[in-house]
């Protein structure tokens, strides 16, 4: 199976480093060459790190990386059997980049969507084969993560549906069957809860409390906030928001202050600050 990944940021880059290493040769298209360059350090980097603790030798890892190759243009889309498309949560984004690949891939390609929460069935209403559209959904970092949540459109066909849940199972995932809801699963529920530990810091609570609070008292691996500092500020807004206009439920309000910081720039990791300081 031909497999293409769209968008080089951090889910791109990991999605198909989670088909790498899955032995799939895997060609990954950005229309930025610098989001190419970044995930391009961003992998070796990863890498060099697993080859020093002697979780792989140098040689597994430089497979791994050979087995994806980079492209700044769709038309390298055009013999995939499998889309995957990982460009920033915004519909008219998604809607922009499926109605390009519905005019470059080959008819029977099957092209999904790794957004954390908009309409599969609005981003698959401008292909020519909403049949053959569905959601797939990864979590960060997406080559650990063991969850991918399956979204079916409402004319999602069984067939797309069963070889999508296979290829799933192929890169050693544990899938679940997700309601076309805003947020799906696991977002309704992770990331109210990280919004809310916004709110405690704007009224005053101070980071490391409520992460430590959560970790110690909740056994999260991270706490909330170093989870949106992981996964980016702007991700999570942005999915927040989602909600918020999905439901259209004032109890899925954005947190006015990751609205402040993310127009500071204040990103998380790869900007270097957000309720933390990293070294870039
Ligand atoms: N990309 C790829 N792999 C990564 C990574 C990254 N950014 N960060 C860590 N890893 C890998 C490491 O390479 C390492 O692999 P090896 O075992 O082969 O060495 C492994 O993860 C463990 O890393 P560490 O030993 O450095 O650190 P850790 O044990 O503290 O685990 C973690 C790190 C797996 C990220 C862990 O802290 C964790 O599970 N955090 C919570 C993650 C989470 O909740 N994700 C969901 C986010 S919500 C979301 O994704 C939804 C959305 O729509 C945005």
């Amino acid at each position: 199976m031909k497999v293409v990944v769209i968008g080089s940021g951090l889910m791109g880059n990991g999605i198909s480093l989670a088909c790498a290493q899955a032995d799939y040769n895997v060609t990954n298209i950005d229309t930025f060459p610098s989001a190419i360059e970044k995930a391009k350090t961003t992998t070796a980097k990863l890498y060099d790190k697993k080859v020093a603790k002697g979780k792989m030798t140098r040689e597994q890892a430089d497979a791994v990386i050979a087995r994806i190759t980079y492209a700044d243009t769709y038309a390298a889309a055009a013999d995939a059997d499998l889309v995957i498309e990982a460009v920033p949560e915004k519909i008219e984004i998604k809607k922009a980049v499926f109605a390009e690949l519905a005019k470059v891939c080959k008819k029977e390609a099957i092209l999904v969507s790794n957004t954390s929460g908009l309409s599969i069935s609005e981003i698959a209403s401008v292909t020519d084969r909403p049949n053959q559209v569905m959601g797939v959904h990864f979590f960060y970092p997406a080559p650990v993560m063991k969850l991918v949540e399956l979204i079916r459109g409402l004319a999602t066909d069984d067939a797309t549906y069963n070889t999508v849940k296979e290829f799933a199972k192929s890169i050693h995932k544990e899938t679940v069957d997700a309601p076309e809801l805003p947020g799906f699963i696991v977002n309704r529920i992770l990331v109210p809860m990280q919004n809310e530990a916004a709110f405690m810091v704007m009224e005053g609570a101070d980071p490391k409390d409520v992460d430590t609070a959560m970790k110690l008292g909740a056994n999260m691996p991270m706490g909330p906030l170093e989870l949106t500092d992981f996964v980016g500020i702007d991700t999570m807004l942005a999915t927040m928001t989602g909600l918020y206009n999905g439901f259209h439920d004032s109890k899925y309000r954005p947190c006015p202050l990751l609205e402040t910081m993310v127009k500071a720039g204040h990103l998380g990791r790869k900007s270097g600050q957000g309720f933390y300081k990293y070294d870039k």
